[in-house]
């Protein structure tokens, strides 16, 4: 596995698009994909996976559990093509012969660190120059107490080597931040110890871990604690799992990009199937709604597990608001779209508690003002909350961003691009590829002017 580091940069340009019309269906959940992956690998017999992402995330994780012994096929072509997985087994993973590169992958990176520390051999995990800036320590902290050990660098970044336990102590872990990684880290290292894991949370953070456990017949309980303040999820360890089939939902936080675009975009009338709905990810379409927007769910129905509806979104003005901390871990990965909706709305927009926005693949907190503020809007952080003020206009843009390796970033100025009075360019659009490889057509496809461009032109 090479790094991506090496990857040539492509710059991109958006410029104001006519109104976007038409249907679209935006690809899988990452997620979901990855989970889907990762327990298949330790299931017993056949797992099918149906509208798994192939972003560069997912590859990853793809290309690891094969590394640790698990059969991965692709099957088929295009949207149909499916994925299958036999697996080795709860404990059934092998030493991985050579280095474990998790590319740009925070959530395949923290997952991965959970199995491989209940198994008894060493692993070494890299990633891109990205990953590597951001925080193990708050999955090293946790695995540690099972008995595993890891020797990483300064500040718990990668590159790390795990050396894992053969006899895992299951731990009942009271996580200080609300990140599904964190937690679904010490689940994935509890399914390999005897007895009871126990993990809470100060709030809820995505469940798609404890959901597909349970769609794999792991014993799960979870909720809201008592007073609804917090969340727990106990799992009992070294269940017997057999393959399963998946159907994997379009993605809330990829469908985020057209959304947004076609509520900015005058006159625009965009729908897009089979989005996911988990009710701990669709914070930024209720926040949206409280704007202003006019997105309403056709055909809601639910696919494994999971609530999946087509969105029907209609542009029109927005109106600031404040959105309240609590909303946070059910939008986390949508606060750069928001900011560009903010810019463009009418009055001020106060995003807060967005702490966890600064370990992301950039931080996204500093990044996304810096690129508004270049862009002409009025933009700053106060501590964790991000202020943007619009006066209903259309941005001025004309700016040229860094996307810092973040595709979230990327995508976000390219919808801004698209409304601004001037083009905006950003300096790589490559990274679209990590979350949503067919950004690029998919926007196009529906009326979007963007473009590939050379840098210096
Ligand atoms: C993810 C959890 C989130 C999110 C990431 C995907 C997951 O991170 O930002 O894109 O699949 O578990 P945190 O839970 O650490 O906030």
């Amino acid at each position: 596995m090479t790094s991506p580091d090496s990857i040539p940069a492509v710059p991109a340009v958006a410029s104001k698009s006519a109104p976007l019309k038409g249907v679209a269906r935006v690809p899988g959940d990452k997620s979901i994909s990855h989970r889907a992956l990762i327990l298949g690998g330790l299931a017993v017999g056949e797992t099918t996976v149906s509208g798994l992402l192939e972003g560069e995330d997912v590859l990853r994780t793809a290309a690891v559990m094969r590394a640790l012994g698990a059969r991965i096929e692709r099957r088929g072509g295009g949207p149909d093509a499916s994925w299958h997985v036999w697996g080795q087994g709860v404990g059934g993973l092998s030493e991985p012969e050579d280095v474990l590169d998790m590319g740009n992958s925070g959530t395949g990176a923290r997952l991965m660190a959970g199995l491989l520390s209940a198994y008894p051999f060493t692993s070494v995990m890299t990633g891109d120059a990205s990953l590597r800036r951001r925080p193990m320590g708050r999955v090293i902290t946790p695995l540690s107490q099972t008995g595993a050990r890891f020797f990483s660098r300064a500040n718990g970044r990668l590159p790390m080597c795990i050396v894992g336990t053969p006899l895992p102590m299951p731990l009942a872990y009271d996580s200080p931040v609300a990140s599904a990684q964190v937690k679904s880290a010490v689940l994935l290292a509890g399914l390999h110890a005897p007895g009871e894991t126990v993990v809470t949370e100060p709030a809820a953070s995505r469940d798609h871990t404890e959901r597909m456990f349970k769609h794999f017949g792991v014993t799960v309980e979870c909720g809201h604690l008592a007073g609804g303040k917090g969340y727990r999820a106990v799992i009992q360890g070294q269940p017997e799992l057999t393959g399963r089939a998946i159907v994997v939902p379009g993605d809330p936080s990829s469908a985020a990009f057209p959304a947004v675009a076609a509520l900015l975009v005058p006159g625009s009338h965009v729908t897009l199937q089979n989005v996911g709905l988990n009710p701990l990810r669709a914070g930024l379409f209720d926040t949206l709604k409280e704007m202003g927007a006019d997105i309403a769910y056709a055909n809601q129905r639910d696919e494994a597990g999971e609530p999946v509806a087509d969105l029907v979104v209609k542009a029109g003005a927005l109106k600031g608001i404040t959105v309240p901390a609590e909303r946070a871990p059910s939008m986390i990965d949508e606060y750069p779209i928001l900011a560009v909706a903010a810019a463009c709305a009418e009055g001020e927009t106060r995003m807060e508690g967005l702490g966890e926005l600064r370990v992301k693949e950039s931080d996204r907190l500093a990044t996304m003002v810096n690129g508004l503020v270049a862009c002409g809007v009025d933009a700053h952080a106060e501590g964790d909350t991000m202020v943007v003020r619009g006066n209903g206009n259309p941005p001025k843009g004309g700016a040229t961003i860094g996307v810092h390796l973040d595709h979230r970033i990327a995508m976000s100025f390219l919808v801004l691009g698209q409304v601004a009075r001037q083009s905006v360019t950003i300096d790589d659009a490559s990274s679209t590829a990590t979350s949503f490889p067919n950004f690029m057509p998919l926007m196009r496809d529906i009326g979007s002017t963007i473009v590939f461009s050379d840098a210096k032109s």
